[in-house]
């Protein structure tokens, strides 16, 4: 394979796959088709995007024309779709978008892979990346679980390959009608497919609505912390570039028709991991230690509000040799720092500045 388009490559996740194809594969083709929704930002990839074998397309994968010429003028071979409506607050406020990007947006590039590879699956993948919330919720019923700094496991259940999909939110029920479409192209059309099933990402270039950058955000702004609920779900949590190697494994190494969870084997519940946050950030601020904590306030609960996920991504690790990163700490602390460091980063965004910029750029033809 060497014309590779991947989707949402402008978003967080993305934009990080992005990067390690372009850099690691300079044979390939790199196409990143996006939308440039408000979570779309190409000044994720401004150090990439003079490379010879990186190319921007600015579309909307619901358009199914415009996605089949796509793969036909670039004789695309692999997908790598991560463009999705991506937030969970947001989904419970507006699920018809959600129902569309993620299920009928889906839907087309495997129609538009379909017609334009016509049966000659030799060397061609289409890989969906999907989320662990199709699973549905954990109990947390290990109070006994976690350790002094927090990480878990914090129950005795984990989600594996074969866990019934149980979504309970507007976002997970559409990521799970995604996944189903995809499992049906593979079983009715025997397009070669493959799917992962990640929990929660953390890293550099994440939109700071998410819970970690909304965090360092705050805290450095000494603006409230919401806390949904008292604080007591629990997530795993995974350094993006760790995903972002997974992919890579996945979309070399992965086997056609298979599902792979991924997970960090890192869970923490929310209130523990806001205060290891605070900790950090206070001392790299040069706060009073702790000093931060005033202004977590416990507010109404995310409606829904799945309270445990945990991962057991043995078959990853057993089958394909993938590894999360071991030391948590440090890369939560990198993460921080790279909040920090980043300040026009965030302020582009608070301020809507980056739309605006890059919107020029690309208007859409
Ligand atoms: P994100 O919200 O940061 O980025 C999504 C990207 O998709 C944006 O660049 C946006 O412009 C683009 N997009 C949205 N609608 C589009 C459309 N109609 N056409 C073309 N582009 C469109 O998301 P993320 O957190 O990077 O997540 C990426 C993928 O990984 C998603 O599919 C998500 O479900 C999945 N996932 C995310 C996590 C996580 O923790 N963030 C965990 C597991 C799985
Ligand atoms: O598990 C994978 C999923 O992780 C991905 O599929 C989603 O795309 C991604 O957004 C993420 O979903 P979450 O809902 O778990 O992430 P979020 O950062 O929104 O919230 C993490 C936890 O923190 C969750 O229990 C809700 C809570 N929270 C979140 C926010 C934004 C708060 O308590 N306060 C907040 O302000």
């Amino acid at each position: 394979m060497k014309n590779i388009l991947i989707t949402g490559g402008a978003g967080f996740i993305g934009s990080h796959v992005v990067r390690l194809f372009v850099n690691k594969y300079p044979e390939y083709q790199i196409y990143n088709l996006d939308k440039l929704t408000y979570a779309g930002n190409l000044e994720n990839l401004k150090d990439i995007e003079q490379k010879p074998n990186y190319h921007f397309i600015k579309a909307d994968i619901c358009d199914f024309e415009r996605v089949l010429q796509i793969f036909r003028d670039h004789k695309i071979e692999g997908v790598v779709h991560l463009a999705a409506e991506s937030h969970v607050d947001r989904s419970i406020k507006d699920p018809f978008t959600f129902a569309k990007t993620n299920i009928l947006g889906t839907l087309s590039l495997l129609q538009a892979a379909k017609e334009c590879w016509k049966g000659n699956y030799e060397g061609k993948l289409f890989y969906h990346i999907s989320t662990d919330e199709v699973y549905g919720a954990l109990e947390a019923d290990n109070p006994q679980g976690g350790s002094q700094s927090g990480g878990g496991p914090w129950g005795r259940d984990f989600f594996c390959e074969q866990t019934k999909y149980a979504p309970r939110s507007p976002y997970s029920a559409s990521k799970a009608s995604s996944d189903h479409f995809v499992r049906a192209f593979f079983d009715t059309y025997t397009l070669p497919t493959v799917i992962t099933n990640c929990s929660n990402n953390f890293g550099p270039y994440q939109f700071p609505e998410k819970l970690i950058p909304l965090v360092i955000n705050n805290i450095k702004h000494a603006k409230p912390i919401p806390v949904y609920g008292k604080g007591e779900n629990v997530r795993d949590w995974l350094f993006v570039e760790d995903h972002a190697r997974a992919i890579d494994i996945v979309f070399h190494s992965g086997q056609a028709g298979e599902t792979y969870n991924i997970g960090g084997n890192n869970e923490w519940k929310n209130i523990d991991l806001i205060k290891q946050i605070i900790k950090i950030t206070d001392r790299l601020l040069g706060n009073e230690s702790g000093k931060s904590e005033s202004l977590i306030c416990f507010v109404t609960d995310r409606a829904g509000h799945d309270l445990r996920y945990a991962i057991d991504s043995s078959k990853l690790q057993d089958n394909l040799a993938w590894q999360p990163s071991s030391d948590f700490n440090a890369k939560l602390e990198e993460t921080i720092r790279w909040y920090l460091d980043n300040e026009q980063w965030l302020n582009n965004i608070t301020s809507g500045e980056y739309e605006k910029y890059y919107k020029q750029m690309y208007e859409e033809r």
